[in-house]
């Protein structure tokens, strides 16, 4: 017989017939009922033994954790909980979890905090939460390649391995394949990166926008999905040093286009998911409820997760310069008091605390943050004409903070060579990027997206290491 997904076998209506299940078993209760998930939906099938007249060395295999093949008859469930279950006709054992082990270890089935399971990477992708996390992370992804294509977007794939910092930061994960111990030096006693692999000094990609302008400059609308890494020794619960971005490029549009773009993007996401991710969305949703309401009141969240995803949806950004986001926080209570710790003052690099005042007290609803001064930003964006700005912006979400930065890009040669100059970054290495500002420049804009802060978003996990299957932070990169 052909194995049914469980996710199929939950919705079908042929009770009566003969189904053949697979998956690990998530309980056995009383010698008699089987708890059976497959990944393929966050419900278990249940599967009924009559255990008086069963081979009770297949009944001593069967145990949490354990893979079985289930054959059986399809009836209306007799229990609350589900609508139809398995009457067993036959089980075959087709790997044990040894209990031994287990009760050693970690297949009980009380449930193991999120750090505990981060350690445990076979039993993290087994636990509801973490499946939930993965189905949705998925979906997430399906819906961004979704929303671009259907309005004529092509995907490009920009270099891993890259010479250029996009950013500028200088933060970067050098690749080399000389002998670390003994490298060839050049006559200065330096290493000798022309002897390396790619005859210059490589790292790891920053960002793949840079790639991403010329693609733009030719098809028009581009956008990547690809990881992305940062050497920033920042230990916080929403920086990783392995993350996923996606990259959008448009000819011909200014700063109000691509804020127009993200705010359709990332509603658009909001919505996949509440669409398409119920069952999952659900348990989630719960969770948190469960979690808060163990919380003092002052932590709990204002709205639940669900909420959170239509607020999103149905409600217009807030958008305002970077210029007037100072004048209210130097209007703020927190600030009148002293409360925030980092001081306001025209200039400064917005910290978190002041994001999230933004965000979560003054306006309640995401933020977009635009024209900032041109110190604080990368040297592509484009000049203002008060000659102080650039059209930057940054999209601020509640409980996230900072989950995209973009901008109109500067178009004009001389005064991208003018930044060039002032942010010390060499001509000579751009110059392949310089080139579509000599041979038919034009306007165009872009954002990058964080992909695992959306996918906190939209799953209510508060760390980003939990919403990654293999997270690499500092000091790290364990599997
Ligand atoms: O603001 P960032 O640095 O912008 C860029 O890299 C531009 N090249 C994007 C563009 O205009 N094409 O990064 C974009 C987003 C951030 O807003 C944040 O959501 C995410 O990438 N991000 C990180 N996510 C996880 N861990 C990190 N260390 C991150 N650094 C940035
Ligand atoms: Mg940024």
């Amino acid at each position: 017989m052909e194995r049914t997904k469980i996710i199929d076998v939950l919705r079908s209506e042929a009770t009566g017939s003969d189904v053949l299940v697979k998956g690990w078993v998530r309980s056995f209760r009383a010698n008699r009922f089987i708890a059976l998930n497959d990944g393929s939906t966050i419900k278990n099938i249940q599967a009924v033994v009559d255990f008086e007249n069963f081979d009770e060395a297949i009944l001593k295999k069967i145990s949490t954790g354990a893979a079985l093949a289930v054959t059986g008859t399809l009836i209306a469930s007799q229990g609350s909980g589900q609508a139809v279950e398995i009457q067993v006709k036959e089980i075959e054992v087709l790997g044990e979890a040894d209990p031994e082990e287990l009760r050693k270890t970690v297949m009980q089935p009380k449930r193991h905090s999120l750090e505990f399971l981060r350690e445990q990477a076979h039993l993290r992708f087994r636990t509801n939460t973490f499946g939930a996390v993965f189905r949705i992370r998925h979906a997430v992804a399906f819906a961004i390649h979704k929303f671009f294509n259907d309005r004529g977007f092509f995907y490009l794939h920009t270099p891993i391995i890259t010479g250029s910092d996009a950013e500028g930061a200088g933060e970067m994960f050098r690749i080399s394949t000389l002998d670390p111990i003994n490298p060839p030096l050049t006559e200065d006693g330096e290493v000798d990166y022309k002897q390396d692999f790619f005859g210059k000094q490589v790292n790891l990609t920053v960002s793949g926008q840079l790639e991403a302008e010329l693609g733009a400059m030719a098809l028009g609308q581009v956008y990547t999905f690809g990881p992305t890494f940062r050497a920033e020794n920042s230990n916080t619960s929403r920086h990783l040093a392995e993350f996923w971005m996606i990259e959008p490029e448009v000819a011909f549009n200014n700063l109000k286009d691509n804020m127009d773009l993200t705010e359709d993007f990332l509603k658009y996401i909001a919505d996949y998911v509440l669409t398409n991710c119920e069952d999952d969305l659900q348990f989630l949703h719960d969770r948190e409820v469960k979690e808060d309401s163990q919380k003092p009141t002052a932590e709990r969240n204002e709205l639940n997760l669900m909420d959170r995803l239509k607020f999103v949806v149905d409600n217009e950004f807030k958008r305002l310069t970077y210029t007037e986001a100072i004048e209210v926080l130097k209007r703020s209570k927190p600030y009148k008091k002293g409360k925030f710790k980092y001081d306001v003052e025209w200039g400064i690099d917005l910290q978190s605390e002041h994001e999230r005042y933004l965000v979560e007290k003054e306006f309640k609803c995401p933020v977009i943050l635009t024209d900032y001064p041109s110190e604080i930003k990368a040297f592509y964006m484009r000049q203002n004409d008060d000659g102080k700005t650039v059209a930057a912006m940054d999209v601020l979400f509640p409980g996230i903070g900072e989950i995209v930065g973009g901008s109109q890009r500067e178009e004009r040669l001389d005064m991208l060579r003018k930044k060039c100059g002032d942010f010390n970054v060499s001509e000579e290495e751009l110059d392949w990027y310089l080139d579509t500002r000599r041979f038919g420049t034009a306007e165009h804009a872009g954002f990058g997206l964080g992909f695992e802060r959306m996918v906190m978003f939209v799953t209510g996990m508060t760390n980003i290491r939990d919403v990654i299957p293999f997270p690499r932070t500092p000091q790290n990169a364990e599997f």
